[in-house]
């Protein structure tokens, strides 16, 4: 059963989308509608809009749109019956008693309880008997005791069911416990055992205090070093990042993006809260968006090995594309940010803030990554050298950027700034050519329709798409041409899959006297919602007149009539009077 109508219309009326999106975005006002960076993906110029008219928003950088709901889910990370909870607590709303299902909401909760439970079991086993090598081994990594507190970090011993048992005696059922990926399901289907054994453990915190992973690290040589928790319910790797909800408090717009849990532990530890991690994996788009929520500018300090370095490669690109400011750290004798801070023991903390204020910005440390793999005593190398630089400046959209570099490299290579700069002009332009390239390749795709997932029958006839999608806009628009839009066109008539199902939809709810578009959010998927709200939004403005339906209605008659004539035999009376009436009226 869904939720009720009219609590979802108050829901919305009480959680107005400007008020509500303007924490997350900085919105300004263009026309009728307010415009700002879109904070689910990267960009530098404005696409994202709020349609203040029916409170919705839509990008058209990266096609996300819906109602203040959708926005919910996918700024805080949440699914639609705790995205309607959190905007209900929000306007101080009580939920409805029942009325909609809350099974994925309850799992979730469980699993954050088992979840919290568990790093509770691990962090009193790390100062119990059995855990004394997991706080000998923290003590020995230059570990505070304040530091461990800090973090939660914990110890899981050998035994293969210590923390099932611990969680059953607390009342959690297997499958929790086997969701929550805290433990695996035995292959002869009896039981359940540990995921995490004789490791020392790091709880990974979410921005609203929940645990909700975590990672694992071996006590010797032998591998995997580091096992993580995979995606659950409630966890999912690629969109979190290790220690964010100590960082995002520190109040400084600056972030210390480090490889790994020591690393951002030893860090804290220096007197530095804002540092983070990824939990095993490359850095994805989904977390720089997520450190431009936070900070302004991120230091890049990764290890100095060849690992490290092409990870930065790709870290600045990422960043940004996301908007941020970058700096890359260089740590001296290619060593870890952990390792480099306890080897100069006491003065660790002020040996870090130095390296931290000698990093360089991405331009920077690119040209001198670029420079170090040349012999610049032969002339070819130089030529190298100053080609490569020309494409790291050809990057830069400031103009008075790309002079600064220039005169650098021409003082160090004792050449004229102005060949410099031409060489950045001929790549600026090839950039362009290839940019346009892409470009074009991008919107040959989308025309036609064939990574459409919403409507992948649309390449097959793109007239009647585009007629049908505003004809729903239309619809939506004006419910009160129900009556007249219905009796003119069917819903048979309607050829694109998703479009009919639409179209159904609203003229079922508007019938209804309900509000067409109250209960999207919860009706259709992420995808199918953003495309509706971009039907509405694109053509609200371009569809005023009676005359433009009526060119909707002819040329969706008339793509139907044409499917129906290859098999006259079939076709309705009724159509082929409208056909011919159609054609008397073309010619009167
Ligand atoms: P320490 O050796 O404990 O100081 O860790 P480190 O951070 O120096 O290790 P490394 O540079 O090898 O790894 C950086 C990060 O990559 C770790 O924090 C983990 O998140 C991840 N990682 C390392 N080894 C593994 C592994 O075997 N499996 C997985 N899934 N992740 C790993
Ligand atoms: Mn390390």
């Amino acid at each position: 059963m869904p939720l009720p109508e009219g609590f979802l219309s108050e829901l919305k009326m009480r959680n107005d989308i400007t008020d509500v999106a303007s924490s997350y975005v900085n919105l300004k006002r263009r026309g009728r509608n307010m415009v700002g960076l879109c904070p689910f993906h990267g960009e530098k110029t404005p696409s994202f809009n709020i349609y203040t008219e029916n409170g919705s928003f839509y990008c058209f950088g990266c096609g996300v749109g819906g109602d203040v709901i959708t926005f919910i889910m996918k700024s805080e990370n949440l699914d639609y019956i705790d995205a309607v909870k959190f905007l209900a607590q929000r306007a101080g709303m009580e939920m409805p008693e029942s009325g909609f299902d809350d099974s994925m909401s309850l799992l979730k909760k469980r699993i954050y309880e088992a979840n919290r439970e568990a790093a509770r079991f691990f962090y009193s086993q790390l100062y119990a008997k059995v855990g004394e090598i997991g706080l000998n081994y923290f003590r020995q990594r230059g570990l505070q005791e304040k530091t461990i507190r800090h973090f939660g970090l914990g110890f899981a011993d050998d035994n293969r069911f210590s923390l099932c048992n611990h969680l059953r005696s607390k009342g959690f059922k297997d499958s929790e416990i086997v969701t929550a990926n805290l433990a695996f399901n035995s292959k002869s289907g009896k039981g359940i055992y540990d995921r995490f054994n004789n490791r020392v453990m790091f709880p990974i915190i979410d921005l609203r205090g929940n645990v909700i992973a975590f990672g694992g690290r071996i006590m010797t040589d032998e591998k995997p070093k580091y096992l993580n928790t995979s995606d659950t319910p409630v966890f999912e790797k690629s969109a979190n990042l290790f220690s964010l909800n100590n960082a995002k408090n520190t109040g400084e717009r600056t972030l210390i993006l480090c490889e790994g849990y020591m690393d951002v532990i030893a860090v804290n530890q220096a007197g530095f809260q804002n540092a983070v991690a990824t939990l095993g994996t490359a850095l994805t788009q989904k977390q720089a968006v997520l450190m431009k929520r936070y900070a302004d500018e991120v230091i890049i300090c990764y290890d100095a090995d060849e690992a490290g370095q092409k990870a930065t490669a790709r870290a600045i690109d990422l960043l940004r594309d996301a908007g941020l400011t970058i700096k890359v750290v260089s740590i001296p004798q290619g060593k870890d940010p952990d390792e480099f801070i306890k080897s100069k023991g006491s003065s660790g903390a002020e040996a870090f803030k130095n390296v931290l204020e000698c990093s360089g910005n991405d331009v920077e440390y690119r040209l001198s990554k670029s420079k170090s793999k040349y012999n610049m005593k032969l002339p070819e190398s130089r030529v190298a050298y100053v080609n490569e630089c020309a494409g790291i400046l050809a990057e830069l959209s400031n103009p008075a950027e790309r002079e600064i570099y220039a005169s650098k490299i021409s003082g160090e290579l004792e050449i004229s700034k102005e060949s410099v700069l031409q060489l950045v002009e001929k790549e600026l332009k090839r950039k362009t050519g290839n940019r346009r390239k892409k470009e074009f390749r991008t919107i040959q795709t989308k025309l036609s329709g064939r990574d459409d997932k919403v409507t992948p029958d649309r390449y097959k006839k793109p007239r009647v798409t585009s007629a049908e999608e505003a004809l729903l806009a239309y619809l939506l628009n004006h419910p009160d041409k129900l009556n007249y839009i219905t009796s003119r066109i069917d819903e048979n008539k309607i050829q694109t899959g998703f479009y009919k199902k639409l179209y159904i939809y609203f003229c079922e709810r508007i019938k209804n006297g309900k509000d067409p578009l109250n209960a999207v959010s919860g009706d259709f998927t992420a995808e199918e919602a953003a495309r509706i709200f971009q039907i509405v939004n694109s053509y609200s403005s371009r569809i005023a007149t009676e005359q433009s339906l009526q060119e909707y209605i002819d040329v969706i008659n008339d793509e139907f009539l044409k499917l129906k004539t290859k098999d006259v035999a079939n076709a309705s009376m009724e159509d082929i009077q409208e056909q011919l009436k159609r054609i008397r009226d073309s010619h009167q």
